[in-house]
């Protein structure tokens, strides 16, 4: 049977980004840039690689940046037109949405990943779909939603995205029991969140890209509030399992930064700054000299 194609993805944006105040006390984290994007943007560009013409946002109170950012500026494209800037009106051209193509919802309480996700119900219909969570930034020469599309063409269920941590990361992260190693694709047999590290089923960690069936968004309605008093999405795609229906994890090409922590946000603005075209000879300089100081002062 051929599985249906995945056309819809959900952003959930509500998040109050407290590991970054007082940058976030004003602006949303997912407007946070690395080098010249946002972070959304990242998310955006790598959903639309993948197939995806429909974008749900689950946003909360205080997140309206998000909403301009994707509309179009009429006063500044003017300006823009004016002088002649074709160049910087094609850069604006990658943040404009069509109309009705981007749908925003309110999570009106902050109940956890699982509850944001099952806010976008409704609109999902019964089609599968894709999360994305914008914090994890997968720099990839194919973008990771896209090979995960590719991959999902073959097993249908459920797909998570898939990436070995060291054992004393793994309580940060949902962690995948598995039954079976087919090389990219492993098969699941059980999902735990954040478990501790003597607990843990592997150290096979989940990152933030999915492909679900709505079937995931009905079980919410029986998932317990699970780890950090949260209604978990790990643990609605688990149940999964319990109905002997099939969950995937996905071992992708790329490399993932945590734009969520200091340090991710870091060490990802080095890379892709070391990667545009525009600054990485002279910022790779920058850096060589920097290093070459502090080595001599020790
Ligand atoms: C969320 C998920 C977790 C996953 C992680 C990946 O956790 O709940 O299962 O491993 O994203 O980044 P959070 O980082 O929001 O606490």
């Amino acid at each position: 049977m051929m599985n249906r194609k995945v056309t819809k993805a959900i952003f959930p944006v509500a998040g109050l980004g407290t590991r970054f105040l007082p940058a976030t006390k004003s602006i949303p984290k997912e407007i946070m840039t690395l080098v010249d994007r946002p972070l959304i943007q990242y998310a955006i560009d790598e959903a639309r690689a993948a197939g995806i013409t429909e974008f749900i946002f689950v946003t909360s109170r205080g997140k309206s940046a998000l909403e301009d950012y994707f509309d179009h500026a009429p006063d500044l494209e003017a300006s823009l037109r004016a002088k002649g800037k074709k160049d910087l009106l094609n850069i604006l051209e990658n943040t404009h949405m069509d109309s009705g193509a981007i749908a925003y919802i309110r999570q009106h309480k902050a109940k956890g990943l699982g509850h944001a996700v099952s806010c976008a119900h409704r609109l999902i219909g019964d089609e599968p779909f894709a999360v994305i969570l914008p914090d994890d930034v997968i720099a990839a020469e194919r973008p990771c939603l896209q090979q995960m599309v590719e991959a999902y063409e073959e097993t249908g269920g459920a797909m998570v995205a898939a990436m070995e941590v060291a054992p004393e990361q793994i309580s940060s992260y949902g962690v995948l029991a598995v039954a079976s190693d087919i090389g990219r694709v492993v098969k699941v047999k059980g999902m735990v969140e954040k478990p501790t590290a003597d607990k843990a089923p592997s150290n096979l960690a989940v990152i933030g890209r999915y492909i679900l069936t709505p079937k995931v968004l009905d079980n919410m309605s029986s998932v317990d509030v699970g780890a950090g008093g949260e209604i978990q999405l790990t643990d609605a795609i688990a149940k999964e399992i319990d109905h002997g229906r099939g969950v995937y994890g996905f071992r992708f090409d790329g490399k993932r930064y945590d734009c969520g922590s200091k340090a991710g946000y870091l060490q990802a603005t080095v890379a892709f700054a070391l990667a545009h075209p525009d600054l990485k000879d002279s910022f790779s300089n920058y850096i060589e000299n920097m290093v070459a100081a502090r080595r001599a002062a020790q």
